[in-house]
């Protein structure tokens, strides 16, 4: 029988603090039960005292999902932690995370402190979380660049002060694989009481290493490890759930499996790409576009006689289902609605008509309809109900002319229209639409990617706008790039202009 190993799943609270991937409470919700089919162990909700929005989320998560366990985020103060237990209140499976930065660096710049101290506070934090909860779990912030001799003394305090779970989290991304699995053995054979508490990686992906120092981790004693979907998170992101996961079942021989459902893998990764809003690179391990496609002529020849001369992991164990319906001009709304389950995408009646309407028109205009391109297509329904709307757009340009833009919006119903000359195409087009919309927004991100190779391709279109001193998102896909570019600046400014 192979050892267990926790997963705790932190998409929702150190994901979601990507600049532009905030979702809203329903979005969180679609999340978690999407989690929750996969098989976490437990989802980490939020941090309920930052805001009311991810309080409130905390309440939801906690109210629709009944097996994992749900986590509230707290720093090591008594309010934040009150407030996480009130926002708890309807989880079935309650757990609250607290903790203290542990480094020299956060002891002395951070909290101008002295290692006693924050050992004090530290405590006090775990010993109030329990008023509340029996499942405490404890961070030590930059675990990764502290001292192991104090990091133990910090674990062996909190353990006997009633954390469940200890969290060695690499906050920064900077340990190499041998460092911080050593850590993790330094902390499994000087902590007295370590038999009492589960330790826990929280790895930051900063020198690409997160992965390798998390299965490091694990290999030397961790039981617990800290994830997102797609590797998702501030800077570098956080660990991919998807790699340790399946690392650990091309790896038998070293005993240590999770509860992943993996054939969810893909969907899951999907339905967290699109609503995050945060494109997955297609040579991500595992979950990118070509994760699985052999191209070279020598690899195909193998794969051909025996797959598993190239593949280490069938694709159908990520859910890639290689037998799923082709959707062509000639479906039907049965094959739509189909994919879209496969998508873990549930439309009522009329929106599938609406999405069917788009489907027919991209079916004429491309031959194959892929996965990406039935999550566009979800996605131009949901821009259908924007407040405004892009109504029509002309351009010209070319070699020798100056590229000039005319747009028309529909705002609210009503239409407005102007036009405007630029460097490009789509500087035009976004010049003519600041006529209309008047207000001190600036592009800070713009990025086109294709969907396959073919001339026919849909360009998907992420921007970020700032207005105000806040970054918003805007997203969009089309044939046509300078379209998609258009909506994208319309899709961030719907999120301000009310
Ligand atoms: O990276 C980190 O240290 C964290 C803690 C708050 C757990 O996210
Ligand atoms: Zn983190």
């Amino acid at each position: 029988m192979s050892d267990k190993l926790f997963i705790f799943d932190t998409t929702l609270r150190d994901g979601e603090q990507v600049p532009g991937c905030q979702l809203n409470t329903i979005e969180k919700i679609q999340v978690a039960k999407a989690l929750e089919d996969l098989g976490v162990d437990v989802i980490e909700a939020g941090f309920p005292i930052s805001s009311p929005g991810d309080f409130n989320s905390v309440v939801e998560i906690s109210k629709a999902v009944t097996w994992p366990i749900i986590c509230a985020l707290t720093r090591g103060v008594q309010k934040d932690i009150d407030v996480a237990a009130e926002a708890l209140k309807y989880a079935k499976r309650k757990r609250i995370h607290t903790g203290i930065g542990t480094s020299d660096y956060h002891i002395k710049y951070k909290f101008n402190s002295t290692r006693e101290e924050i050992i004090e506070r530290a405590v006090a934090a775990v010993k109030h979380a329990k008023k509340y909860v029996e499942d405490v779990e404890f961070y030590c912030e930059d675990a990764g660049r502290t001292d192991n001799e104090y990091l133990a003394r910090v674990v062996e305090a909190v353990i006997k002060a009633g954390a469940t779970v200890v969290n060695i989290p690499d906050t920064t991304g900077y340990c190499f694989p041998q460092d911080f699995g050593a850590k993790i053995k330094y902390l499994m054979e000087n902590v007295n009481s370590i038999d009492k508490a589960i330790l826990s990686t929280h790895c930051h992906n900063d020198l690409g290493m997160a992965t390798a120092n998390t299965l490091a981790g694990v290999l030397n004693g961790a039981r617990q490890v800290e994830v997102t979907i797609n590797g998702i998170g501030e800077r570098a992101g956080n660990t991919a759930m998807e790699e340790v996961v399946m690392a650990l079942r091309s790896h038998k021989e070293f005993g240590i499996d999770t509860n992943i459902n993996t054939p969810k893998i893909m969907d899951t990764s999907r339905m967290v790409s699109s609503l995050m809003n945060m494109p997955v690179q297609p040579n991500k391990a595992i979950v990118g576009r070509n994760a699985f496609a052999h191209s070279s002529g020598i690899h195909q020849d193998g794969v051909l006689k025996n797959r598993e001369s190239y593949e280490i992991i069938d694709p159908k164990d990520v859910g890639l289902d290689e037998n799923s319906i082709v959707l062509t001009a000639r479906s039907g709304r049965a094959a739509l609605k189909h994919r879209l389950g496969i998508l873990g995408i549930d439309l009522d009646q009329e929106r599938l008509d609406q999405v069917y309407e788009q489907f027919l028109k991209l079916a004429d205009k491309k031959k194959d309809i892929n996965d990406d391109d039935v999550l566009m297509l979800v996605d131009k329904d949901r821009a259908m109900k924007h407040r405004i709307k892009l109504d029509y757009l002309q351009v010209t340009a070319g070699v020798g002319i100056k590229p000039v833009a005319s747009i028309c919006l529909d705002i609210a119903g009503e239409k407005f229209e102007a036009a405007a000359s630029g460097n490009g195409p789509v500087d035009a087009s976004i010049k003519a639409l600041k006529k209309i919309i008047n207000r001190q927004m600036t592009l800070k991100d713009f990025l086109i990617q294709a969907i396959t190779k073919g001339s026919d391709d849909f360009g998907k279109v992420h921007m970020q706008v700032e207005y105000e001193g806040n970054m918003y998102f805007g997203f969009s896909a089309n044939t046509d790039i300078v379209v998609a570019s258009v909506e994208a600046y319309i899709d961030a400014i719907n999120k301000f202009v009310k």
